[in-house]
């Protein structure tokens, strides 16, 4: 153990350290349901440095994402709620290992990169002792945004790709949303995959603001980019249908009459995957457009999809980190806050018109 302390106190891993059998851990607790303002405590304590059995890792937080299924965690309005209070939550997050037995079981080292596996394991924790299979591990030369972020919005636009028919070359997908996590995945995914993708995002309230999102996008390769207003429009859409086929398959972040506009704007025999309800208001089909057209409305919760196809998790990761190395997926914009300063990052993580992901930090 005091190699161990030597070596930390060494790094640039270091930690705040208050005995030679302890290190200052913090993690953010959800202690009721409610407003986001109210409902979070931070538990700063000291974690115990017992001697690491060789099923036992010490890992410390690279950076957590506070994503909007976490605020509806907070808020007590999500599918899968922690089985009591208090909990530390958070979704997903990139640890990094501090210590491992030199004997550990899965051949863990030092400052390896690990995803944790386990649903409902609070990522928003600066360090814990946890089994080293809990975690999957990935490449510690990725790009580190792309890491801390992979496992929620990359993964939910890969898998909605892939498991909604095949899709061919030059076929055209729509999505609104479109700067979202999610909808910034699915450009880049979707160009490497050579798709057209229509994208729809909420106008900014001014032209610099506008033109600003949509270079972005277009720097991550979007090049088909609308307001819900402009799609609205008929000879726009006359003109876009004649350079590209129109949409066999629809990704809904938003819900609400933008998705019902959305919808008039697909091809027969459409699919429609809702995944996310950021408008919160309830999703309604033009009954013509349902019948006429056959559409398929289907909903997507990566939650499920883990629970159900455990197996093919890994791969999915191994995808995604080759995607990244090979830099054909980049991270969203990302603004990192000290856990100890939760407050701002929540206010920031709330805010419109963002256009970038909050991190928590040690
Ligand atoms: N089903 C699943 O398995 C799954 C997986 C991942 C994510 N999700 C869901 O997908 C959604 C996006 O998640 P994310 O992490 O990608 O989001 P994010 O990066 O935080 O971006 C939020 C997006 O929602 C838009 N938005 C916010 N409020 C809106 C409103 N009132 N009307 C229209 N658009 C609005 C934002 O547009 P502005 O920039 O214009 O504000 C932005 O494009 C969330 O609902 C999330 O829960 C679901």
């Amino acid at each position: 153990m005091n190699r161990l302390l030597k070596r930390i106190s060494n790094s640039h891993l270091a930690l705040p350290r208050r005995s030679a059998h302890t290190i200052q851990a913090s993690e953010l607790r959800l202690k009721k349901y409610g407003d986001v303002e109210t409902s979070l405590e931070l538990n700063t304590y000291e974690l115990k440095l017992n001697k690491l059995s060789e099923n036992q890792v010490l890992v410390r937080l690279v950076a957590a994402p506070i994503n909007p299924a976490d605020i509806n965690i907070i808020q007590g309005k999500y599918a899968s709620l922690p089985s009591e209070l208090p909990a530390v939550i958070g979704n997903e997050g990139l640890f990094e290992v501090l210590d491992v037995n030199e004997n550990n079981v899965r051949g863990l080292k030092r400052g390896d990169w690990l995803l944790p596996a386990r649903l409902g394991w609070g990522a928003w924790r600066t360090h814990s002792i946890e089994k080293c299979d809990s975690f999957y591990k990935i490449p510690n030369t990725l790009n580190k945004h792309a890491s801390v972020t992979l496992m929620v919005n990359p993964m939910t636009a890969y898998r909605m790709l892939r498991d909604n028919g095949e899709l061919k070359t030059h076929e055209t997908i729509i999505q609104n949303g479109a700067n979202s996590g999610v909808g910034q995945a699915v450009i880049q995914m979707a160009r490497s995959m050579n798709l057209n993708v229509v994208n729809i995002v909420r106008r900014r309230e001014s032209a610099a603001a506008q033109n600003e999102l949509v270079a972005y996008l277009r720097s991550l390769g979007a090049e088909h980019i609308y307001t819900e207003e402009e799609l609205r429009k008929p000879a726009l859409t006359h003109d876009l249908w004649k350079q590209i086929a129109r949409p066999r398959l629809a990704f809904n972040c938003v819900g609400g009459k933008q998705t019902t506009d959305m919808i008039r704007l697909l091809d027969n025999e459409a699919t429609l995957v809702t995944y996310g309800g950021m408008s919160r208001l309830p999703l309604t089909l033009n009954t013509a457009d349902f019948i006429f057209k056959n559409l398929k409305c289907v909903g997507f919760w990566l939650t499920r999809w883990k629970l159900q196809n455990a197996d093919k998790v890994p791969a999915t990761i191994a995808a995604l980190c080759d995607l990244i190395e090979q830099g054909t997926l980049r991270p969203p914009k990302c603004e990192e806050f000290s856990i100890g300063d939760y407050q701002s990052a929540f206010k920031r993580a709330q805010a419109p018109f963002v256009n970038a992901k909050v991190l928590l930090t040690c």
